[in-house]
């Protein structure tokens, strides 16, 4: 229909996409077969029938397995060049592009490949794209450290740093003093919290890692007064609604906060996380959204707005996405 149409067609920044979540099954085995890696899948077919996911760590468990065929500063720069590619067909402008540098660097390969491979593909892309570089979470602040040394040759290539992986259990307050130094540096801070995690998560990653954004944060209207500070602060958050029903955070798409969260004021921007792993790209997420929930034009309208006006971008940049 015509809403549905306009939410396809119009421009849209992507602010919330992990590379290594773009990695197509058809990949990972071109990937395996170029980079002498084996897989514990027979097929195509047979890997992607393991997509079916429990939680947020079922899911992992398969994502790191996945990120494991790329090796090679090709490989990385393959993989991003396909996502920018298919972004560009959904009407994406501009992507901030998280990247998992310890999923690498832990199985050898150098910091080098992996940057300078997603760089140049996002030199060479079709759309506007940037760099955020995500500490795992399950592993140790001295580890984030080390990983921010070895990063700090590309740091002209990387606009930002960020925290993913296992968030119960992990809080944010683990990674102050790294994200007090990346904030020196005058890294751009953004950190999942309020996915699986408490509302408390959100609060500590605001107030002691003092990021920018939230990635995700649908867990935040469990705690109204939260709930108004992020609004009056114009608080982004990442929303990512595949990816919140692939990994059970709601049941199904019916059941999604994302009209609540609109209604509350927040400054919603809707994303893919990681698309091959959760059923689509950016407008498979507007479409699904748009179908299951009530949401109207004006919303579609926010969106979009909210995405350029959170992005890490300059005011002209803005003004002329805008
Ligand atoms: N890494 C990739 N996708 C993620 C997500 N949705 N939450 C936490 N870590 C991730
Ligand atoms: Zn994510």
């Amino acid at each position: 229909d015509a809403l549905r149409t306009i939410v396809q067609q119009m421009p849209k920044a992507e602010l919330h996409i992990h590379i290594e979540g773009s990695l197509e099954p058809e990949l990972i085995f071109a990937l395996a077969q170029r980079n002498g890696v084996s897989l514990p899948y027979e097929s195509v077919a047979q890997l992607r029938q393991a997509y079916d996911f429990a939680d947020l760590q079922s899911f992992l468990d398969i994502y790191y397995a996945g990120a494991s065929v790329l090796r090679e500063e090709r490989d990385f720069y393959d993989m991003t060049m396909a996502y920018l590619r298919r972004a560009h067909a959904d009407n994406v402008r501009h992507a901030e592009i998280f990247f998992d540098p310890q999923t690498h660097t832990a199985r050898g390969v150098p910091m080098a490949a992996v940057v300078g491979g997603i760089f140049r593909a996002c030199q060479d892309g079709p759309i506007s794209a940037s760099l955020i570089m995500c500490f795992l979470r399950h592993l140790s602040e001295e580890e984030a450290i080390a990983t921010l040394e070895e990063a700090l040759p590309f740091r002209d290539k990387i606009i930002g740093v960020g925290l993913d992986s296992s968030e119960r259990g992990h809080p944010p307050e683990k990674f102050m003093r790294v994200f007090r130094r990346c904030k020196e540096l005058g890294f751009h801070l953004v950190a999942h919290a309020g996915e699986e995690g408490p509302p408390a998560y959100i609060e500590t990653a605001l107030d002691l890692l003092e990021v920018e954004r939230i990635d995700h944060g649908v867990r935040c209207l469990e705690d109204p007064r939260l709930t108004e500070r992020l609004a009056r602060e114009r608080i982004a958050l990442t929303v990512c609604p595949l990816s919140n029903v692939k990994l059970r955070v709601f049941p199904d798409m019916a059941a999604h906060n994302l009209p609540a969260l609109l209604a509350a004021g927040l400054r919603v921007t809707i994303n893919s996380d990681d698309p091959a792993y959760f059923g689509g790209y950016l407008n498979d997420n507007f479409e699904a959204a748009f179908a299951a929930l009530p949401l109207t034009l004006a919303h579609a309208e926010a969106l979009a707005r909210n995405s350029f006006g959170a992005a890490f971008l300059g005011a002209a940049a803005k003004r002329a996405h805008l």
